[in-house]
């Protein structure tokens, strides 16, 4: 289990989260995760169960496409994906142990599987999502990060509303190459409706793993799995991939 403290962006900090990334953002990226599933389903896709789901943001537009289930270890986080999608249903779980009494025609954990920062927590949130999965479904896992193709940077970004506004920094390195983890240092400077401004700060603490071991932990577990390039405007080709697993009917898991 993860010692970190709690992030605050993710509890107190949470009804700002779509200030730092807002829904409108993930249009693209979503569109590419709904085509990837489709394509790699048999059968059409009609439920799908988002572990990690965090603000909701990809929900927003994938809730168009499929019935959601969205599961998050916040209950601050499910409370602002709630408010943006209150038509999909919401359940508090760790995607390490969560176990539903159903199956889904595709499962997907998209950044969230970043906070897997052991391989033996990749596994276990990897099982959680083929436990989940009906034969013949499929799992779409997209890590921010392979070993391979890691390059430390930083990022800022944010957005306004009418009376508040977040501009962050994201400063992300890896101090030890040889282990699984890398760091991603984040400050939200947060600008409140009377125009004060506070700073706050989380110490990010994400898994980074080999290609070879997203491929392996989820053959073990019983996909046939694939790598598949992440097709994004924003993004140069080749930078980023997520991981496919598709359930094969009968095929009975090496667990
Ligand atoms: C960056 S947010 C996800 C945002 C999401 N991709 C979206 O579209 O809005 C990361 C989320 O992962 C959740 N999380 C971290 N560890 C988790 C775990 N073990 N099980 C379930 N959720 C977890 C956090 O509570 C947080 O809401």
């Amino acid at each position: 289990m993860n010692p970190s403290p709690p992030l605050k962006l993710y509890h107190e900090l949470a009804p700002w989260f779509h200030l730092l990334t807002a829904p409108e953002d993930y249009v693209e990226e979503a569109e590419f995760y709904r085509k990837t599933i489709v394509s790699l389903s048999d059968g059409t896709p009609v439920t799908m169960l988002e572990l990690g789901s965090g603000g909701g943001n990809n929900a927003s537009h994938l809730k168009a496409h499929f019935q959601l289930t969205l599961v998050d270890l916040s209950p601050d986080m499910l409370d602002i994906s709630r408010q943006l999608n209150p038509e999909c249903e919401h359940v508090q779980g760790d995607m390490r142990l969560v176990r539903l009494d159903k199956q889904f025609d595709a499962v997907f954990i998209h950044d969230a599987i970043m906070y897997m920062t052991s391989e033996e927590e990749l596994r276990q949130a990897i099982e959680t999502a083929y436990f989940h999965c009906r034969p013949g479904g499929v799992t779409l896992l997209a890590p921010d990060h392979v070993s391979e193709t890691f390059q430390p940077s930083t990022e800022h970004g944010g957005h306004d509303s009418t009376d508040r506004g977040i501009r962050y920094l994201d400063w992300t390195w890896d101090p030890d190459p040889d282990d699984t983890n890398y760091i991603s240092e984040m400050v939200y400077l947060l600008k409140d409706e009377q125009g004060d401004v506070q700073i706050e700060h989380d110490h990010h603490r994400m898994g980074l793993f080999p290609r070879h071991t997203w491929l392996t932990l989820m053959a073990e577990v019983g996909f046939d799995a694939r790598s598949i390039p992440f097709d994004h405007s924003e993004f140069e080709p080749g930078s980023l991939e997520v991981f496919v697993g598709h359930k094969i009917s009968g095929k009975k898991p090496k667990l």
